[in-house]
């Protein structure tokens, strides 16, 4: 049996509001609400773990209602979660709008997720792992820690650079085996280490070679930007081509794709070793599925459909 996929990042309430369009400032629209687990982090361990995986699942919460539902949540899901309870803090929330596009629009408050600290993350859960997985919706003191200890502990480590921070310390990259940006965060992680970037409209339409040299310019070893329904562009010592996405998606919600699609390549790295991109076209697989619910957490794929 493959040991478990470690994921260390946030949970967060999802506070969802879809509507017909987005409002301008100053504007009121009408819409319905609903409620959910979400947060990157633990969106991305639901993914891997019903994609497959053993999943252990660190992260921070407040002492508030929020944070009493999610424990019987992560039991249900078969998710080993090693929470922090910090009192003082109100667990994460998140404010999301989705218009009848499917596309979204999140403002994230960390809260509790802002204190997780590198005691939260013990050794022996490093020593058991053989990946990690990594956001930057929490405090980024405790993400350093844990990569860097993962990196002595020879574990592939994944960053998902999202949300990506105004003050994203960039040695974060060196610690770094495996990076998947999406558009936004790659286009902003070059315009920080390069005087030029492409725009998000340029992005897909670039060669294999340009991408790839863009990609270079990041310093991890491997990197996989999502391009949304441009696919998967990977790159690393041996590859450097698109991954198509899955086509004719009746799309509902993206909110949390991204998340699906990192979650279940962790899982498919281990469903596939040494496979890549099969990793990947198994990821995008999760990725459309979880597009046609509403949600983020419990919109993830399971394994069955991810196959058939
Ligand atoms: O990636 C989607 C997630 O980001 C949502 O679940 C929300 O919690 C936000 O933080
Ligand atoms: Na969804």
């Amino acid at each position: 049996n493959p040991s478990p996929i470690l994921v260390v990042g946030s949970f967060v309430q999802d506070l969802t509001f879809s509507t017909q369009r987005f409002p301008s400032p100053g504007e009121t629209v009408v819409g319905q609400f609903f409620t959910g687990p979400g947060g990157k982090g633990s969106n991305q361990a639901v993914a891997a773990r019903r994609a497959g995986a053993d999943v252990t699942f660190v992260g921070a919460v407040g002492a508030d209602a929020f944070a009493q539902s999610v424990r019987e949540f992560y039991q249900e899901e078969g998710i080993h979660a090693a929470l922090a309870e910090y009192r003082d803090a109100s667990t994460g929330t998140a404010g999301i709008l989705f218009d009848n596009s499917g596309q979204n629009e999140i403002v994230v408050a960390l809260g509790a997720n802002d204190f997780l600290s590198p005691h939260d993350i013990p050794d022996e859960f490093l020593a058991e792992s053989e990946i990690l997985v990594c956001q930057l919706e929490c405090n980024l003191v405790a993400v350093k820690s844990v990569l860097e200890r993962a990196g002595r502990n020879s574990v592939t480590r994944i960053l998902n650079p999202a949300p990506l921070r105004e003050e994203l310390p960039l040695d974060l990259l060196q610690s770094t085996d495996i990076l998947i940006p999406n558009e936004t965060e790659f286009i902003g992680l070059l315009e920080r280490l390069e005087s030029s970037a492409p725009t998000e409209e340029e992005l897909p339409h670039l060669s294999p070679d340009e991408l790839g040299n863009l990609c270079r310019k990041l310093g991890p070893p491997t990197v996989l930007v999502t391009l949304g329904r441009h696919g998967v562009h990977l790159w690393s010592e041996t590859h450097n081509k698109r991954i198509p996405a899955v086509e004719g998606v009746k799309v509902v919600d993206t909110t949390g794709a991204g998340d699906a699609f990192v979650g279940a390549f962790a899982a498919g790295m281990q469903r596939f070793p040494g496979d890549l991109p099969a990793a990947a076209r198994f990821a995008n697989r999760a990725a459309a599925l979880s597009v046609t619910r509403q949600g983020t957490a419990p919109a993830m794929a399971r394994l069955e459909e991810i196959e058939s």
